[in-house]
């Protein structure tokens, strides 16, 4: 199976115009990659326009759902709402999730696991802080973070792990292949440890933070670096470039 995938998070940006856009390059592009995996994060109130505009070749995910069905929870989207708008992929655990507004790793094992017994597929995001990495703390964060998710997983075919070191998110500072390299590479060892084998072989370990068109194909040369997830360069045409930088 390719191992290969790329998620376009678009944040809180864009309207009908600007998305429009991006689909319609999307649309048109050649790419080089199996419909499964690629998938762009849309903003939910543009869920049902995104997946109604992009082909069928390109996934669409939320940026988030909430740890239960059904309730008087104002402002918040269940899963059966995400794939009410035909959207199969969830994204969870994102670094801005968690420090902008507080979720615990609780709360994201939680999501993780309502998520996936309502058959969405989840990228599930986990990152150090800079003053944690400054700490030398960075493996001890990432493998608890890794561990709450894998504790609500029972499926790991529907789960893509995305490593995203929070001082590389939107700074332009991205993580060298390098550092990405040990931490995918480390990432997957854990799961080997402590998942399984098999798991361990086919799980997709993607790198986000400040990819661009011009970082991406070294990044992805990386061994343990099965492809993407992408902030600001999603919502401009160089995505395409990323989405086709496979091995
Ligand atoms: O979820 C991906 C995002 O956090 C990365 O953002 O703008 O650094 O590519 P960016």
């Amino acid at each position: 199976m390719s191992l290969f995938f790329v998620g376009g998070n678009w944040k809180m940006n864009g309207n009908k115009e600007s998305l429009g856009g991006i689909i319609s390059t999307l649309n048109t592009a050649s790419l080089l990659v199996l419909p499964s995996e690629v998938v762009c994060g849309a903003p939910s109130i543009y869920l049902d326009f995104a997946r109604s505009s992009l082909d069928l070749r390109i996934g669409v995910a939320a940026q988030n759902c909430y740890k239960v069905a059904k309730g008087a929870f104002t402002g918040e989207i269940s899963p059966a709402m995400i794939k009410d708008c035909g959207v199969d992929w969830v994204i969870l655990g994102h670094s801005e999730r968690r420090h902008v507004f507080g979720e615990s790793d609780e709360l994201i094992g939680q999501k993780v696991a309502h998520a996936l017994e309502s058959d969405l597929g989840v990228i599930a995001c986990i990152g150090e802080k800079l003053e944690e990495r400054e700490a030398g703390t960075t493996e001890e964060v990432v493998y608890a973070q890794t561990q709450v998710i894998a504790e609500n997983v029972k499926d790991w075919g529907k789960v893509v792990l995305a490593y995203e070191p929070v001082w590389a998110i939107g700074t332009g500072k991205t993580a060298t292949p390098e550092q990405a390299q040990e931490v995918h590479e480390k990432l997957r060892a854990w799961i080997r440890a402590n998942v399984s084998d098999d798991v361990a072989n086919s799980v997709r370990i993607i790198y986000g933070g400040s990819v661009t068109g011009a970082n991406c194909r070294e990044l992805a040369s990386q061994d343990d670096v099965d492809g993407f997830l992408v902030g600001g360069a999603s919502l401009k045409p160089e995505f395409v470039d990323i989405i086709n930088a496979r091995k």
